[in-house]
């Protein structure tokens, strides 16, 4: 078993994640200034270009998650993050988050990034439960979270307010009794 301090470089068919740094802040701004993007992860506020760029340049430092950032292999472009975070190292289990920009989706990058999180966090982080929060206006992150393993276990009614609308919150997950690693 490793932890959390050591960051890993996962590699799949579609993209190679690869521990987030300074260099990705202009790629992943990019991905989070998309309006689509801002909406489905429900980001309230920005934040501004210094902060930003010091919280990638610190993530390596980080010895309670791990940020991936998502690199497409067909363009070697940095389309996304994959994040674990939330760590509850008494109760072996942690939060689940990803965002890709507009360039990246629908070609099955979430899915394949989400299979290679979630497996090391299970399989070489000995984590016992990983969750996730997903809007219900968002069936494309749910049908990719659930290829990818998790399941619907409830909602958080009303948890969002987006442009005057109260959006529920579906929560998943997957536990390490269920998961089921990819073949080598
Ligand atoms: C959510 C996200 C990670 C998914 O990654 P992706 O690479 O775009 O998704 P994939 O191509 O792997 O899979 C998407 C699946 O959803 C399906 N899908 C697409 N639109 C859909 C819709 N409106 N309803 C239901 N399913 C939908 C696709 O057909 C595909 O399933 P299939 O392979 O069975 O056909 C990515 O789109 C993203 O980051 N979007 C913006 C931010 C965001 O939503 N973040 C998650 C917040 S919880």
């Amino acid at each position: 078993m490793t932890d959390f301090a050591y960051k890993p470089t996962l590699t799949g068919d579609l993209v190679i994640l690869r521990p987030v740094d300074e260099s990705d802040y202009e790629a992943l701004a990019a991905a989070m200034d998309d309006p689509d993007v801002t909406r489905l992860t429900g980001s309230h506020g920005e934040i501004g270009e210094e902060q930003a760029r010091t919280w990638y340049r610190t993530r390596k430092d980080q010895t309670d998650r791990l940020d991936l950032a998502i690199v497409d292999k067909a363009s070697g472009a940095v389309v996304g993050e994959a994040v674990l975070n939330d760590w509850d190292p008494d109760n072996q289990c942690c939060n689940f988050r990803i965002l890709i920009g507009p360039s990246g989706q629908g070609r099955g990058l979430g899915t394949e990034a989400t299979r290679l999180t979630v497996g090391y966090g299970i399989e070489k982080l000995g984590l016992h439960r990983i969750s996730l929060g997903v809007y219900a206006f968002n069936p494309r992150a749910q049908r990719a979270y659930e290829k990818a393993g998790f399941v619907v276990e409830g909602v958080f009614r009303d948890a969002l307010l987006w442009d005057g609308e109260w959006v529920d919150e579906i929560m998943m997950s997957v536990l390490a009794s269920e998961w089921i690693p990819s073949e080598v």
